[in-house]
């Protein structure tokens, strides 16, 4: 528990929202879905240097609103090009209201 960051708390998340946080330097997107399960992935597409969080929440996936990529929220891979290499994802916890990430950055391979 002690390594987990705490970024917010769990009524700052909309339905279908994405919050933009900072993880111990990495910018993470902190994403719930319109069933309420709650996601942290990589902030920064990896096709350009643009905020995944001021994109679009569509189903599971997190849409790149520059060119269009999306990104399955559970494993950070990209659907569709431009982009082609995944973001990292981050496991959650929400503890008494609270949502907390671990650091440490999952790849697809790792899931
Ligand atoms: S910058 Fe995200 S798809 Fe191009």
């Amino acid at each position: 528990m002690s390594d987990l960051v705490k970024v917010c708390s769990e009524s700052e998340l909309g339905e279908n929202e994405a919050l933009r946080v900072d993880v111990a330097g990495t910018a993470v997107a902190v994403v719930k879905d319109a069933a309420g399960a709650i996601f942290a992935i990589g902030d920064t597409c990896t096709h350009g240097d643009i905020s995944l969080s001021e994109g679009f929440v569509e189903g599971d996936t997190l849409e790149c609103w520059a060119h269009g990529s999306k990104f399955e929220l559970k494993t950070g891979k990209p659907l569709n090009f431009p982009a082609y290499e995944p973001v990292p994802v981050f496991a959650v916890s929400v503890v008494d209201g609270d949502v907390f990430v671990d650091p440490t950055p999952r790849t697809p391979e790792s899931l």
